[in-house]
């Protein structure tokens, strides 16, 4: 048994918090309330002010395993994971080769279940992500795909996605959607803005973007799928977003942690670390995703934890590919820029890394109560760190040397501690 002492506990499904102590025994949580250590606990764990909150969830990582784990692998991601207070995380088809059949869905669950945190598999809506031919999505659901997407690559068959659509519908899982037009742009990864124009760039419009997603948010609606919009960049996606929610559509969004924090200004300070898909946009588009995660058109954070090589970023700003790494800054950016400015409670903010991610997969994780599966993250949200070193392979992150608040000093995955802070 584990005793966690005095923490604030959050309630996610309530949004609320209370000072309490949490008993776990046997994988679950078995009470929380006030309880004495009379010597028969294992371990007992103080956390008298830090924040005692379920596992945090991330429906968008890119583990890179199999074919390009020079990037990452299935077990240094989950490591970034287990550091960021992530105790489940859902790895995107974009592998080599792509998650597209039975055989490397296995593979990378597999692995996954090596790791000591839940790794679940998205599988490919389209045969290699070329968008032409739908997956076989019954057999992969059937093996354990716990949803599909093409992220990466935006699908641009309207009809095909039509039937992608349907076929989740019945299969009552979600479509994720990268919703990005390659038709409107000419370099991908910088906002068509005054950053590009500098760079003498075209970029990427936000047209492409908003287009897109009102195109799917419609289709969604029509079919009656649960459809993700994934790391959502701009104003007018959002408002599409929001009238398909208006109008019954089961449509949910992402928000990134580099969204709601960075605009295209960084990408003239960052270079490529601060080069994305969908890119970073204007001042405006970033206050309008930070009303969208407080009035819940944006349903959750996801980090879309992208590692490259420091050689693949160090290219010129046109070769080096799109992504950054975010496991292991997330849940200090979601303190530092939302909580600490006002502008979400703490138990809001963790409602959105936990509880509404799982709701979109079914997982039972996501909340403190008794009886429910001890996925915990313990943190000091008033601690500070420089971020410096990260567990991941790679370190592709303009939030080195950044100064953040919110410090993780346990992960517990089922009753295990399976991270713990060098001064925990
Ligand atoms: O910037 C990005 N990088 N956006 C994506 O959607 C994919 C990702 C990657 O796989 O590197
Ligand atoms: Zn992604």
């Amino acid at each position: 048994m584990l005793l966690i002492r005095g923490g604030r506990v959050i309630d996610t499904e309530k949004r609320e918090e209370k000072q309490a102590d949490v008993v776990i025994k046997d994988g679950r949580i078995l009470g929380i309330g006030d309880f004495t250590d009379d010597g028969s606990y294992e371990q007992v764990i103080e956390a008298r002010g830090w924040v005692v909150a379920p596992g945090l969830v991330d429906v968008h990582v890119h583990f890179r395993d199999p074919g390009l784990t020079y990037k990452e692998d299935i077990h240094t991601g989950a490591a970034a994971a287990a550091a960021g207070g992530f105790t489940t995380v859902v790895c995107m088809a974009n592998t080599k080769p792509v998650v597209d059949n039975r055989e490397i869905l296995e593979y990378v669950m597999e692995e996954g279940k090596k790791t000591g945190i839940h790794v679940l598999a998205a599988a490919a809506v389209s045969l290699g992500m070329k968008g032409r031919e739908l997956t076989d999505m019954e057999g992969l659901k059937a093996a354990g795909a716990c949803g599909f997407t093409d992220d990466g690559i935006p699908l641009m068959d309207g009809e095909l996605l039509r039937q992608a659509f349907e076929q989740a519908a019945v299969l009552e899982v979600p479509v994720s959607l990268h919703e990005e037009d390659p038709g409107f742009i000419r370099q991908n990864g910088i906002h068509h803005g005054k950053a590009a124009e500098q760079m003498g760039l075209y970029g990427s419009p936000a047209v492409a973007e908003d287009s897109l997603v009102a195109r799917d948010c419609m289709i969604a609606l029509h079919t009656g799928a649960k459809v993700n919009i994934q790391h959502i960049s701009s104003r007018g996606g959002l408002e599409a977003v929001r009238l398909a929610k208006k109008m019954g559509a089961k449509v949910t969004a992402e928000v990134t942690p580099h969204h709601f924090t960075l605009t295209e200004d960084a990408v003239l300070q960052y270079g490529t670390l601060a080069k994305m898909n969908p890119p970073l946009r204007t001042e405006e588009d970033r206050q309008a995703l930070i009303r969208g995660l407080q009035d819940g058109t944006i349903d959750m954070i996801a980090t879309d934890h992208a590692p490259h090589s420091r050689e693949e970023k160090s290219r010129g700003f046109t070769e080096a590919p799109s992504g950054i790494i975010g496991l292991e800054t997330s849940l200090a950016l979601g303190v530092t820029q939302l909580v600490d400015k006002g502008y979400l409670t703490m138990a809001e903010l963790m409602a959105k890394m936990s509880l509404n991610p799982a709701r979109l997969y079914g997982l039972e994780c996501g909340r403190m109560a008794e009886g429910a599966v001890a996925d915990l993250v313990i943190f000091d949200p008033e601690e500070s760190f420089t971020v410096e070193t990260f567990h991941s392979k790679a370190d592709n992150s303009p939030f080195r040397g950044w100064n953040l608040k919110g410090k993780v000093h346990y992960t517990i995955c089922g009753g295990n501690v399976v991270y713990r802070s060098s001064c925990g």
